[in-house]
């Protein structure tokens, strides 16, 4: 048993979409989310830097007495996590586009994934792809500008660039769509109007919270109080951005705070 928060950070606001499938699962544990929207896109920044800031995050957290940190972006994750796993003593959860999950699921043979260029040119991205993809051709598209839309709030100007990057998938005959990044969730709706019905988008929100509530039980870390856990939001942007996706997945028992 243990009260302390669990940390949660990303690049900025797309690691809610990670935060709400925790909270859902996991409603009784407390959590301390980074939001380091002045520095997004981390996708387009270099290994060192993009650990550089994971690293400044992950410190955060610590002094905040965090248990076990879940790097809720894709692109931090594939970057640095191994640096993030060498250097702290805590547990710490990734996320990876769930190429395993889409490459056994296929019936075409064929698989899209939308992700960073971050993410796409990393190491671990490459090894995964190449342990999990057997026969099945993977279709990447690089989702460059995305995030930023994501963190400008105003969704819907992201339909002519999705319409770009997702074209070369529907041309190939995907039948699943493997979204590698933790922003891009919140773009679904818009996806779903864009790609044939039929096929499915992927995301790792939910796989992700599995794995957050097996090692925190593996660890004897979980906090099996029966009251509500409390949150609390960094962000380096406009709490009014942040405020409107937190609407969006409905959150409670919050507090906002500048980073
Ligand atoms: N949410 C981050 C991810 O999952 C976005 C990366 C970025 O800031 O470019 O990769």
């Amino acid at each position: 048993m243990n009260k302390n928060p669990i940390g949660i950070f990303d690049s900025g606001v797309g690691g809610l979409s990670i935060w709400k499938d925790i909270n859902q699962l996991l409603p009784n544990e407390s959590t301390i989310y980074i939001a380091d929207s002045s520095n997004a896109p981390y996708g387009e920044k270099s290994k060192k830097k993009i650990t550089e800031l994971s690293i400044k995050n992950t410190e955060l957290l610590l002094a905040q007495n965090c248990k076990l940190i879940v790097v809720a972006c894709n692109t931090a994750t594939t970057n640095s996590i191994k640096k993030l796993r060498e250097t702290y003593p805590i547990p710490f959860i990734g996320i990876e586009p769930a190429t395993k999950h889409a490459a056994i699921n296929t019936k075409t043979g064929k698989i899209g994934i939308l992700a960073t260029k971050g993410t796409l040119a990393s190491e671990l991205f490459l090894n995964t792809s190449e342990k999990y993809r057997g026969d099945v051709e993977i279709i990447e598209s690089i989702g460059t500008g995305l995030v930023t839309i994501v963190e400008s709030g105003n969704l819907d100007n992201a339909e002519l660039l999705l319409r770009e990057y997702l074209q070369p998938m529907i041309d190939k005959n995907v039948d699943n769509i493997v979204l590698g990044c933790s922003h891009y969730p919140f773009l679904s709706s818009l996806i779903k109007r864009i790609i044939p019905p039929g096929v499915t988008i992927i995301d790792s929100g939910e796989a992700v919270a599995k794995q957050t509530e097996n090692i925190l039980k593996d660890s004897d870390i979980l906090n099996s109080a029966k009251s509500p856990g409390e949150h609390l939001f960094y962000t380096n942007a406009k709490y009014d951005i942040l405020e409107m996706f937190l609407k969006k997945i409905r959150a409670a028992n919050y507090a906002i705070r500048s980073l």
